[in-house]
């Protein structure tokens, strides 16, 4: 499957915000209905608003969007009583005093209903990839994402480390070092 990244700021600043929005509709993701409205209804707000910024993979044959990802900035607390090893615990540059980390996001992923099994996995390098890029320039050795617990597994297989449960969202916060 041949494909490229582009940034959704590229599209918006090339086309018509009506005929980008146009073409993200056509995304679709059985699986995730949360993630398909995302990249429907809020992602071009956040790119506008700089929270956050998605890339799409295009097919290059078909101009079908196989998936997409959105990268952020969000810093995470990390309570004394969480089960991880001192040695993590200072690779992720804690603050002492407030116990929080500084941390990238990989805030949303997913990859549509038209794309093969294991694209999320390649989605995954690519983001990790361009947050290398963001650590180079800027510093920060944290990936943070919150899922689901139906995905828990996947990402721990992708090298992912459980940190926290947010029970109040019911979100698992999870880490991987860059
Ligand atoms: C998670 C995802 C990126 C993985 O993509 P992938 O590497 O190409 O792998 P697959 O899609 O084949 O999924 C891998 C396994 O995870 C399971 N899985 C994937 N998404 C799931 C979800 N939302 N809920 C439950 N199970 C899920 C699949 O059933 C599959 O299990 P199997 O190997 O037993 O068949 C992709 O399935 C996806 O886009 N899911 C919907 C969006 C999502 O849940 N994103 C993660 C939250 S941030």
């Amino acid at each position: 499957m041949s494909f490229v990244i582009l940034p959704l700021s590229d599209l918006l600043e090339s086309s018509s915000e009506d005929l980008v929005q146009g073409r993200i509709s056509r995304f679709s993701c059985e699986r995730s209905p949360e993630l398909e409205d995302y990249l429907h209804n809020r992602a071009i707000m956040m790119e506008k608003k700089g929270m956050s910024r998605t890339y799409l993979a295009i097919d290059r044959d078909t101009n079908d969007i196989l998936g997409f990802f959105s990268l952020g900035m969000k810093c995470m607390r990390v309570p004394d009583n969480t089960p991880i090893s001192k040695t993590m615990r200072k690779r992720m540059n804690i603050d002492d005093e407030t116990g929080v980390a500084q941390s990238f996001l990989l805030g949303q992923l997913a990859r549509s209903d038209c794309s093969k099994t294991g694209f999320g996995a390649i989605l995954i390098d690519e983001a990790i990839n361009r947050l290398i890029q963001a650590n180079r320039i800027v510093g920060c050795r944290l990936v943070r994402l919150d899922c689901s617990d139906d995905v828990v597994d996947y990402y721990e297989g992708k090298g992912f480390k459980f940190i926290n449960k947010n029970s109040q969202a019911n979100l698992n916060q999870m880490v991987i070092m860059i």
